[in-house]
């Protein structure tokens, strides 16, 4: 507990409510994948792709309501996490394009743009477009342009997980598999093999890190197994009982992880 902040807890709340409460400076990450606002009526989200049909209330904006609400978040969350913090957003050319504009219009350090490439991504059934493979990812340091400094970055960590050369910024890892999915789906459920680099990478065991639209958990529920602290919010009852189950399962790492983590102390103290 940090004045008004448990940390290790699922606030079952709107991230507005409950963020008012927390104290300025008290969490050393945010690893967020808010909505994207693409979803569509009928749930015919990326042009007829098939891939992703996404017909879901939270993730249906307004564009103004879309721009009000994406400052409105990142506001608070430079507020609760520390200088010089990571803070890593998701997104598709449907919203990363407004979330660096604003990340820009707030003078905020960007590190890093990462794409995930999905190898396993549904063909587009239309034959009008090429196939959607791809989602970005923007790394943010919590401070400005010309300030920020120091931000945590496992160099190291990065370079065993890549067996031993320089990581780049495109990730190739396939959607989440069937067997994350057990405790009940939710459809934009991260994989966690991309959440176990990216907690890896950019931040130290015993952090905290924030996941304020955490949905069915992964941020969770892979830096409870990697020895982080963390902080969820989702508003929604049936992906927080998703959330729940999987945290008081076992997570799976992927190999690769597992065998970077059990040297993580070694690799960090060099
Ligand atoms: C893109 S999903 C996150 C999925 C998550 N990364 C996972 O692996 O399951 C975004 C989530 O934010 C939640 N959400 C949207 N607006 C919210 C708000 N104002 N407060 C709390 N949760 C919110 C939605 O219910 C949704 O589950």
């Amino acid at each position: 507990m940090v004045d008004g902040l448990e940390v290790n807890k699922i606030y079952e709340n709107d991230f507005f409510d409950v963020v008012r409460d927390w104290p300025d400076n008290s969490i050393d990450h945010c690893m967020v994948d808010p909505p994207y606002n693409m979803s569509k009526e009928n749930g015919l989200g990326w042009a007829f792709s098939s891939h992703v049909t996404m017909s879901e209330d939270w993730d249906t904006f307004e564009r103004k309501d879309y721009l009000d609400f994406s400052k409105a978040w990142i506001r608070e969350v430079a507020r609760v996490v520390k200088t010089n913090g990571n803070i890593f957003i998701f997104g598709t050319y449907h919203n990363i394009y407004d979330i660096g504009h604003i990340l820009a219009e707030m003078d905020f350090r960007i590190i890093n743009s990462i794409v995930w490439f999905k190898p396993n991504a549904q063909p587009n059934i239309t034959c009008r477009l090429l196939t959607e493979s791809t989602e970005d990812i923007i790394w943010a340091c919590n401070n400005t342009e010309e300030k920020a400094t120091k931000w945590t970055f496992n160099y190291e960590i990065a370079k065993a997980l890549n067996n031993g050369k320089q990581m780049r910024n495109m990730w190739r890892i396939p959607y989440a598999p069937k067997r994350e999915k057990k405790f009940g789906k939710h459809p934009a459920q991260k994989p966690v093999s991309i959440m176990t680099r990216m907690i890896m990478i950019a931040s130290k065991p015993n952090d905290i890190i924030l996941d304020n639209f955490s949905g069915s958990g992964t941020t969770g529920v892979v830096a409870k197994q990697l020895n982080r602290k963390w902080v969820m919010v989702e508003n929604k009852h049936q992906y927080t009982e998703i959330a729940r189950k999987r945290l008081q399962a076992t997570v799976e790492l992927p190999e690769k992880i597992k065998e970077v983590f059990e040297k993580e102390d070694e690799i960090l103290s060099k």
